[in-house]
């Protein structure tokens, strides 16, 4: 698979079939993967790779921690920031209502979105799940760097045949997680991601997000 390919056909999965991956083709991806650059070579990340009764945990603890706190628990690292653009509103909005149109469900029955969402804290079912750790004391930079290690397993996933959703949604249960998954004193959890393999049919798995166009958001100069 070119690279190309690769950047255009990923999308967020959200549906998975129920079949294992191997650890050691999961040690070769994030072995590949690692080649992602990050400012001074920091590699300012680290990994925990869960199946199994591992991966059941955390979806159990979960469940029993928001049972408690709908809302996920107090960070001080938001998902969003207070000062999004209308414009960022507008596309946050237009995306989670293409995925409710997949999915059928209209915007009145809130029950069934948020049960849905819910779904996000069951990895959507897949049978892997990633936690990318990262240390408190890292600044913008490292998490953007992190990202790009995140970006690049979602690449080389798609060569796999494999399907990724990235979890932001984690970072609502830190505290949780922080104890959970015995992290350092001064290490968090930045983000989470689903993968298995894709249930191509699956209705959620059908949507194709929009993209501004080049003019929105690119200039170029001089040329
Ligand atoms: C860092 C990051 C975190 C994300 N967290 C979530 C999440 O918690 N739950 C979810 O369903 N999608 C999550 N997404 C998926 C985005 O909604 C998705 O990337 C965006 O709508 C574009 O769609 P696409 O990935 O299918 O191209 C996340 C994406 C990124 C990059």
């Amino acid at each position: 698979m070119d690279v190309s390919s690769a950047v255009s056909q990923r999308i967020s999965t959200r549906a998975f079939l129920d079949e294992p991956i191997g650890k050691q083709d999961l040690a070769d991806w994030l072995q590949a993967a690692q080649r992602a650059p990050s400012g001074g070579n920091l590699q300012p990340w680290r990994v925990i790779v869960l199946t199994g009764g591992a991966r059941q945990s955390v979806v159990d603890m979960a469940a029993q921690t928001l049972s408690k706190s709908p809302r996920g628990e107090p960070t001080d690292r938001p998902i969003y920031p207070e000062a999004i653009t209308d414009t960022q509103k507008a596309r946050r909005y237009r995306v989670g209502e293409m995925m409710y149109e997949q999915l059928d469900i209209p915007r009145d029955d809130k029950a069934r979105r948020l049960q849905w969402f819910a779904r996000n804290y069951r990895f959507f079912d897949a049978p892997v799940a990633l936690f990318f750790i990262i240390d408190e004391g890292m600044g913008h930079g490292q998490w953007a760097h992190t990202g790009m290690f995140m970006q690049t397993l979602a690449l080389l996933a798609e060569e796999r045949g494999w399907g990724t959703c990235m979890q932001e949604c984690w970072g609502t249960l830190r505290a949780s997680l922080k104890s959970h998954l015995e992290l350092g004193e001064h290490e968090m959890v930045y983000c989470g991601m689903a993968v298995g393999y894709p249930d191509r049919e699956a209705s959620v798995n059908q949507l194709y997000t929009e993209r501004a166009k080049l003019n929105e958001f690119a200039e170029f100069r001089g040329f």
